[in-house]
């Protein structure tokens, strides 16, 4: 079993009314010791007061509610900063809709033993993804793929969301993070590769949701690929000014 004494398990709601008491009693039962926070932001179909029920029978649950839907992004920062001021040892995201399997959660943890972040990788030899149609699979790989190309992370499923931090790198990222969509992801890892810390994929099963509505949308796809262009182009306009001051001499000032 992993070293970390204290686990808190994220788990971001907006309508998932019909997933989290099962998605709540299967982590419970995958990792007994580990404790919950359900970050609700107002959902309208009654999540939250769920959540607070489930909370009242099981003091290892606990719940954040938010005035209004800001965001997946802006969800887990709040998340973060609560499990932080906790003193959490390690902090996990996980979805609400049993796209994430609990059961695989011990392998994130066991990884982060020898990393600063484990990602759950659907696309590393072992992972994989059931049920999703064709087109929502090619964005993601395609995504996945832009990621690599522009910013050269050498990472199979940049997007995903099961994760794994220690205390210590969120507490070094948190305050970089800006994305508040789904890109909020990538924001994560790349902050964390940029400080020169470890980033650690362990395959995982995603398993499209049975119940309820997923919240991707075309704004969360824009504003992944504005900031993922942005920085990819930062970075390699960087990368060319110190292969340009190797090979010519320091003559074009400092980047
Ligand atoms: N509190 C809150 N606020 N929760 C949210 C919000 C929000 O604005 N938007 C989404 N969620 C919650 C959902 O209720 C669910 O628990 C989780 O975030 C993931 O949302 P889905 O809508 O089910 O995401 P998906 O299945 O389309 O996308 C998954 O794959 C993406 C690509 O790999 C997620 O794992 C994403 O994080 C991931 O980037
Ligand atoms: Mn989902």
């Amino acid at each position: 079993m992993p070293s970390f004494q204290r686990v808190l398990v994220i788990i971001p709601t907006f309508n998932e009314l019909e997933n989290i008491e099962i998605v709540c009693g299967r982590l419970r039962q995958a990792v007994p010791s580990a404790d919950v926070l359900i970050v609700d932001d107002n959902s309208p179909d009654g999540t939250g007061r769920l959540a607070d029920q489930l909370a009242e029978t099981d003091s290892q649950i606990h719940v954040l509610h938010r005035q209004a839907k800001k965001g997946l992004g802006a969800a887990y920062l709040a998340g973060f900063n609560w499990g932080l001021k906790r003193g959490y040892e390690a902090l996990v995201e996980m979805d609400a809709d049993g796209s994430h399997q609990p059961e695989q959660l011990p392998r994130l943890l066991e990884a982060l033993d020898g990393a600063d972040m484990v990602k759950g990788s659907r696309y590393v030899p072992g992972g994989s993804v059931v049920n999703w149609p064709k087109s929502r699979e090619l964005l993601s790989r395609g995504g996945s793929w832009w990621i690599r190309l522009m910013m050269g992370m050498p990472l199979a499923d940049v997007t995903g969301g099961f994760n794994a931090f220690r205390a210590e790198t969120l507490l070094a990222i948190v305050d970089d993070i800006t994305s508040v969509g789904y890109n909020f992801q990538v924001d994560l890892t790349w902050q964390v590769k940029s400080r020169g810390l470890t980033v650690v994929e362990v395959p995982i099963t995603f398993v499209e949701r049975e119940r309820g509505q997923s919240k991707m949308s075309t704004a969360i796809v824009i504003e992944a690929l504005l900031k993922t262009t942005a920085w990819g182009l930062r970075y390699r306009v960087t990368q060319a000014v110190v292969w340009w001051k190797k090979r010519f001499g320091g003559s074009v000032g400092t980047v």
